[in-house]
């Protein structure tokens, strides 16, 4: 089935969003991916599909370059504006289709792809240009996210998706899907990088009351965002008011820990 998130229009949409809240919610992903890789001063690294550079900005002090490459221009207009903000020097922002990687081959000494690779409707190729442009011994790490029954932040924001969205199917546990990190690993190992390990890292999505955490959803999260422009204002007016009490009565309204769990799938060349 075709992923809408495929697309970089969504990504556009919530650009501001995700910069502002999702940002630093996957910083801890970002950093995990950082020591996996573990990252050489003098290293070239290529972020993939790196949005507002969640990844680049963190590993800027940690290598000497990386190509920051993505196809939503609005989420690297945000890295634009953070590097110029810290005054970075070492990340180059690129726009490109991932699957298609503007690289020779052997450029890089690392890549990472921090949820990004895992949307390429073609991902063999995604892994295939990732082992082209990696140097001989270069280290990879790709992540993904566990299924969604495992993570009662994903549990919570799909059950709201679902009150105010009943076409959407109920999250299935798929066996041949990068959830599954036997099958993660298989679909590495086949394109070819060796010493591949499958990790499992724990983020956090912050919960202070209802009314925070959907307003921080509409703003930062696509497929709601993209639901959201697809209705009138008065007919949202509806939806937004069933998600609140949905998020209310599914949380008591009370601050609590919700977690996202992931996979970081590493392997070298
Ligand atoms: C969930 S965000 C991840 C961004 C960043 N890596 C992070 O961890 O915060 C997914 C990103 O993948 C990008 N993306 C998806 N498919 C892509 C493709 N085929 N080529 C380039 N970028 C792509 C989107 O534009 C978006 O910025």
């Amino acid at each position: 089935m075709a992923n809408m998130l495929s697309n970089k229009e969504p990504w556009d949409l919530v650009a501001p969003g995700y910069t502002d809240i999702t940002m630093k919610m996957f910083r801890i992903y970002a950093l995990a991916a950082l020591d996996l890789i573990q990252t050489q001063r003098d290293d070239h690294l290529i972020d993939i599909a790196c949005g507002p550079g969640t990844v680049a900005v963190e590993a800027a002090p940690r290598v000497q370059s990386i190509e920051a490459v993505d196809f939503s221009q609005a989420m690297l207009d945000k890295l634009h504006a953070i590097i110029k903000d810290k005054g970075i020097s070492n990340i180059h922002p690129r726009n490109s289709d991932c699957q298609h990687l503007p690289y020779e081959n052997e450029k890089f000494d690392a890549a990472i792809s921090l949820f990004g690779l895992m949307f390429f409707p073609d991902r063999i190729k995604g892994y295939a240009e990732i082992y082209r442009t990696l140097k001989p011994g270069g280290r990879t790490v790709i992540s993904s996210w566990a299924p969604v029954a495992e993570s009662n932040g994903f549990q919570l924001v799909f059950g709201t998706l679902r009150a105010i969205n009943p076409n959407i199917p109920e999250p299935q546990t798929e066996i041949e899907s990068l959830e599954n990190p036997e099958f993660f690993k298989s679909e590495m190992e086949q394109a070819g990088f060796k010493n591949v390990e499958i990790h499992r890292v724990t983020g956090e999505i912050p919960f202070t009351n209802a009314d925070d955490f959907w307003n921080d959803m509409v703003r930062a999260n696509a497929p709601i965002a993209m639901f959201k422009n697809s209705m009138s204002e008065d007919d949202w007016t509806v939806k937004n008011q069933t998600a609140i009490e949905h998020i209310t009565q599914q949380t008591k309204n009370k601050p609590k820990a919700l977690q996202a769990h992931a996979w970081l799938g590493f392997g070298v060349k």
